[in-house]
């Protein structure tokens, strides 16, 4: 195999300014950057400084005007509602244009945050777009995520506006969004001046008077008085979006998304990365909550020129095992991109993958993996039924685009099962003991990259550089910690084995022990607790949560831990997937008090486990164990 990987990656690391001053070609400037990277701005530095630009022109303005007008730009494939509709560029742009007019009219411009809270429909789309548009930056809230979520984010990005809808659907049910909306806003301490609200059909919701604005009668209006609102240019610099991550803490981290180095990034990476041409149509079966939402849902193939899928359905039960074959075959998608979880659910119902062989895939080229580590067993399982190349790459929210990859369009480079790739250009990695120094190849340690971030990656957090510093560029000076463990080999593939925080990976979203373990304290009967992420044959791993209550508590236990479970699902969301609370007497602790989570999650997967020398009782471990085994868990 012939791939320019290697001198491409030796170009970036000879003169990285030039590399990326090239690649920054592929998109319009207003005005050009004064430096590639100016290393005395910023947290660490920051790129494409001086230049001016707007993200909803290079996405969709220039694409009108450029001939792509008529070329599809979004096709919404809804299998839950049984519904299709699609967009041209030149419709896309008039959906934006009369949303954007909407929006400024609630005095919405420049640097204002606005919050979308949004099931996968077309205007969740088109809302990102309308923001970048008018400059204002968009925090974009998962539906799966509960009201005092939604309320946390309302308090950090303090947005003058939210746009939501009636409700989601899920499978066999329909999730009113309003009540979540109305209970976020009452609860966060700042106060929301308007909300745009979407009336799905489903389910229609009351709207506050004075308050919220029916978005189709607005955007009917603005578009019959033939409103235009122009792109505003904004800096290079200027953040694009917030996303906020799971942290260690129930307080999420909202990540900042600068302009001009993310369309760069970005840009870069659909033809070089993912081997995709202008014109094709791409297809990333995730959630615009989530960053591969943000960055290949939305942002990178219309930045391409591409067709983008937004899928509303599940890989299985929508109506069966065959649906992702469907899309493929039926909008003739070039490049797939999901998490592992959804082929492993897909493997579970049609294990032989029968349904394949109903689609015409022969437009489909390459399966693009990313959001937990990929069992070499699923991969191989795809490869055989689909006979396309399966590329595991590996990224996270901060860094908006991958670090690791096969960059199928320099040329693929072998495929190492179990390993997400190599480093993309930018990406300067290290293997670091705990003590800061570098580990030969094939020893597991902490991955780090060193500085600066490529562009495209995290500036800092919203309204938080010292919570950046302390929490990705402390503990390892010169470089950013990406709290996972891992080891490159002697070719220098990477692999990536697990967090090294308290961050779990639950259907390839990511969650926090954390976070769930305040929310259990909160219950009345319980003294002490702690989560651990367990194994799972289909979500890779699901949250376990141990109880200690307090003495005196002669409730029912059983009661006590469905209120904990139900507790969660309330006030982090369903999303967290928790299911699972044991009450036991006691949590293992080392003799100092920490808390053993790493060996009760051994004994929960059955793995093999060895009693911690600083252990303060070793019969709590047994206790855990026959806890576990009373609900059928572990070896
Ligand atoms: N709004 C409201 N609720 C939501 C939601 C949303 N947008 N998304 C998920 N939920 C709910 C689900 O209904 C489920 O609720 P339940 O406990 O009542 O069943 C819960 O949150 C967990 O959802 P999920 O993790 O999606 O599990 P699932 O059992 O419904 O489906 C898979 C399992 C594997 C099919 C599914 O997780 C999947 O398709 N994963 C793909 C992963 C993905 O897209 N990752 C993004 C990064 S690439
Ligand atoms: P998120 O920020 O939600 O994208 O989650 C990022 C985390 O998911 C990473 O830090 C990894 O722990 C995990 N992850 C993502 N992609 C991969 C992959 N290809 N292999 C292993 N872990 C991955």
């Amino acid at each position: 195999m012939n791939s320019r990987y290697h001198e491409v990656y030796a170009g970036w690391q000879q003169d990285g300014d030039a590399f990326w001053a090239e690649a920054a070609a592929g998109i319009d400037w207003f005005t050009p950057f004064d430096r590639v990277f100016d290393p005395d701005q910023g947290v660490y530095g920051r790129w494409f400084v001086g230049a001016t630009c707007n993200m909803c022109h290079n996405a969709i303005d220039r694409h009108v005007a450029g001939g792509r007008a008529d070329q599809l730009a979004l096709v919404h494939d809804s299998p839950i509602t049984g519904t299709k509709r699609s967009f041209t560029y030149a419709e896309l742009l008039a959906e934006v244009e009369a949303l954007a007019a909407v929006i400024a009219d609630q005095g919405i411009g420049k640097g204002d945050r606005v919050i979308i809270y949004m099931p996968m429909v077309p205007e969740a789309v088109f809302a990102m777009l309308a923001c970048a548009r008018l400059g204002a930056i968009h925090s974009v809230v998962f539906g799966g995520f509960a009201a005092k979520e939604l309320a946390t984010r309302i308090d950090d990005a303090t947005p003058d506006l939210i746009i939501s809808a009636s409700c989601g659907i899920e499978p066999g049910r329909v999730v009113s969004y309003k009540p979540l909306l109305d209970g976020a806003i009452a609860m966060a301490r700042h106060k929301v001046a308007s909300c745009i609200v979407v009336q799905r059909e489903q389910q229609r919701c009351d709207l506050v008077e004075g308050r919220d604005i029916d978005y189709a009668q607005a955007v009917a209006a603005a578009k019959s008085a033939h409103r235009k609102v122009a792109c505003e240019p904004v800096a290079a610099t200027d953040p694009l979006y917030i996303l906020y991550t799971s942290g260690t803490t129930g307080q999420p981290k909202g990540v900042v998304r600068d302009t001009g180095g993310h369309m760069v990034a970005l840009k870069w990476s659909m033809k070089n990365q993912f081997g995709i041409d202008p014109g094709e149509v791409f297809w990333a079966a995730s959630d615009v909550g989530w960053v591969v939402g943000h960055s290949y849902i939305v942002y990178a193939p219309l930045l391409h020129g591409c067709t983008t899928i937004l899928f509303e359905g599940k890989p299985v039960g929508t109506p069966d095992a065959g649906t992702f074959w469907r899309v493929i075959a039926e909008h003739e998608v070039a490049a797939l991109f999901t998490a592992p979880t959804a082929f492993r659910a897909i493997k579970g119902q049609d294990p032989k993958g029968e349904f394949v062989g109903n689609y015409d895939l022969s437009r489909f080229r390459t399966l693009f993996l990313a959001g937990e580590r990929a069992d070499p067993e699923t991969i191989r399982w795809a490869e055989d039924r689909l006979k396309v190349p399966v590329i595991d790459h590996w990224w996270q929210t901060e860094t908006g685009s991958p670090i690791s990859n096969n960059p199928v369009g320099l040329g693929m480079l072998p495929v190492k099962h179990g390993s997400p790739g190599v480093p993309m250009p930018g990406y300067d990695m290290a293997i670091l003991d705990d003590a800061g120094h570098e580990v030969a190849p094939g020893t597991l340690g902490n991955v780090v990259i060193r500085l600066p971030l490529p562009p495209g990656c995290l500036p800092t957090l919203w309204n938080a550089d010292e919570r950046f510093r302390s929490a990705y560029l402390s503990e390892f000076p010169g470089c950013y910690k990406t709290a996972d463990a891992g080891y490159i080999d002697e070719d220098g593939y990477l692999f990536i084995m697990a967090r090294t925080d308290d961050i779990i990976n639950v259907a390839g979203h990511r969650l926090s022990t954390g976070a769930m373990e305040e929310v259990i304290a909160e219950h009345p009967d319980v003294a002490e607790c702690a989560v651990i992420g367990m194994a799972d044959d289909l979500k890779g791993q699901v949250p376990c949560g141990f109880v200690v209550l307090n003495a005196g508590v002669t409730r029912d236990i059983a009661e006590i831990e469905k209120e904990v479970v139900a507790l969660v699902r309330e006030k982090i969301g369903p999303v967290a997937a928790f299911k699972l609370a044991v009450a036991v007497k006691r949590l293992p602790k080392t003799r100092s008090g920490k808390i053993l989570r790493a060996t009760m999650q051994k004994i929960a997967d059955g793995t093999e486990w060895a009693m911690p020398a600083t252990i303060d009782d070793p019969a709590i471990l047994e206790e855990i164990g026959t806890a576990l085994k009373d609900k059928g868990i572990g070896g």
